[in-house]
């Protein structure tokens, strides 16, 4: 039986979709191990629906990335433990009676490929990012688009005429970040015959996965988004979160507020606000007087108004983390603020969750600009003076969303998509069709 090896980046925003595809995949009759630090298996089962779950060393099995002086140190230990790791764990399988048979690698973990190649396995990159983002990110690296200057608007085959600040922050050349930026424009090195798998769905981005086709065998699989309803092994009903959810809390809360009354905000697993930021969003969310579920990480607390988490008002709760699937599947959310982290905008989508989007770098401008301008489902909060996000514009997004004119296109715009991607992954779907391919292709290669 043909047996896959999954290698997604280290962090939620990466294993939790490379998870539910590899959910997909045992599905339809593969073998499938996911392999992942050492640190993080500590936390979860060695067994993930029929996934099952290995470990190598990133060089920090105790205590993880956060212990690391700097992320450029921990993503030169990754790579350099992590290869040597990872190659040993093949020999390993290799010599079993599972062998592998090829490695579906995430493109931010291009050593992954290095590996696979020098111990003879065939690798299929996967990108956890939307199309449009990876199409931009490679035609930028290529030379084919330069990123306009502020102020002009650049007009795009086959994408939205988009301005500089709406373009993916990696592709700016700005020199932040350069160890991610260069990930980032490099990902995608293959060439026509090469797969590369997308967590997205052809209706959503139809154009972008055309271009990216002139390129690789690229062929969108997702939304990798567990709670859809159930179909050729998508909406299994298996989340993973490496961060412990407050599922009483929350749900409780959830549960005795009205259909369509509550404001979901959520920064998702890495970005931080600076406390000015904090402060209008405090005020917008009491202002905007409709209730609020706000997930601030334990980290991120002191970045709150003082004692804003023990009492956030009547309306309000704050948590450290969510189950954000249960969340948004629960009829009382009706607006999801968010800052489009390509996951959040999945599920967003999927369960057909109206969103106001305040991004805050990667890829998120770009799905914002998106979520508003191509597929209708959000807004998104105006940045005013200072570069921060007044509690009044915040006020008036939330007024807008969930009780105004455009909150009733939204919402019809969102109970579309929900529907298009319902059918994307159900039998005979956009995906289902796609994955069915690929399924065949692993399979021609273990005969
Ligand atoms: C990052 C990037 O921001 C994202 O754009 C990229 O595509 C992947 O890596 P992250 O910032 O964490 O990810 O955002 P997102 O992609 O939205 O992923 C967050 C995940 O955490 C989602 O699957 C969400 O359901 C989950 N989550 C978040 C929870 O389960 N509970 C929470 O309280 C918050």
């Amino acid at each position: 039986m043909a047996h896959v090896l999954i290698l997604p980046y280290p962090s939620q925003g990466h294993i939790s979709p490379m998870l539910q595809f590899a959910m997909g995949l045992t599905s339809k009759g593969l073998n499938v191990t996911l392999v992942t630090t050492s640190y993080i298996t500590k936390s979860i089962n060695t067994q993930i629906g029929n996934v099952f779950i290995a470990s190598i060393s990133d060089g920090y099995d105790e205590s993880g990335v956060r212990s690391a002086s700097s992320l450029e140190v921990y993503l030169d230990s990754l790579e350099g433990v992590g290869s040597k790791s990872l190659e040993e764990l093949i020999e390993k399988y290799n010599q079993s009676t599972e062998p592998f048979t090829c490695m579906v690698f995430d493109t931010y973990v291009p050593w992954g490929d290095k590996v696979a190649q020098s111990v003879g396995l065939p690798s299929i990159a996967f990108s956890t990012q939307s199309c449009s983002v990876s199409s931009i990110y490679h035609l930028v690296s290529k030379g084919i688009l330069d990123v306009p200057e502020p102020g002009i608007i650049k007009e795009m085959f086959a994408l939205p005429s988009m301005e500089r600040s709406e373009f993916p922050s990696f592709a700016l050349k700005d020199g932040s970040y350069p160890t991610l930026a260069a990930f980032a424009l490099d990902q995608f090195n293959g060439n026509k015959d090469d797969w590369v798998l997308f967590n997205s769905f052809d209706e959503l981005e139809t154009e972008a996965i055309t271009v990216l086709k002139d390129y690789f065998r690229a062929r969108a699989i997702g939304p990798c988004v567990p709670f859809l309803p159930k179909a050729n092994g998508h909406g299994n009903g298996y989340g993973m979160s490496l961060l412990a959810p407050e599922d009483n809390v929350c749900m409780k809360w959830l549960n005795e507020k009205p259909a369509n009354s509550v404001v979901y905000v959520s920064f998702g697993s890495f970005a931080s606000l600076q406390n000015k930021q904090m402060d209008e969003l405090a005020e917008g969310l009491k202002g905007s007087g409709k209730y609020f579920l706000w997930v601030v990480r334990a980290a991120e607390q002191k970045t709150l108004p003082e004692g804003f988490a023990e009492n956030p008002g009547e309306n309000g709760l704050v948590v450290t983390w969510s189950p954000q699937l249960k969340v948004l599947a629960n009829e009382a959310v009706g607006c999801f603020l968010t800052h489009c982290g390509w996951n959040s905008t999945l599920e967003a989508i999927s369960f057909g969750v109206p969103m106001l989007a305040m991004p805050q770098w990667t890829d998120q401008p770009t799905n914002a600009k998106f979520i508003e301008d191509v597929w209708g489902t959000g807004i998104r909060a105006k940045v005013g003076e200072e570069g921060l996000i007044g509690r009044k514009e915040i006020m008036k997004c939330i007024e807008d969303i969930m009780d105004g004119e455009k909150g009733c296109k939204i919402r019809n715009n969102a109970k579309k998509w929900k529907e298009l991607a319902k059918d994307a992954v159900t039998d005979g779907g956009s995906t289902d069709c796609n994955i069915n391919e690929f399924v065949a292709y692993v399979n021609a290669m273990a005969e």
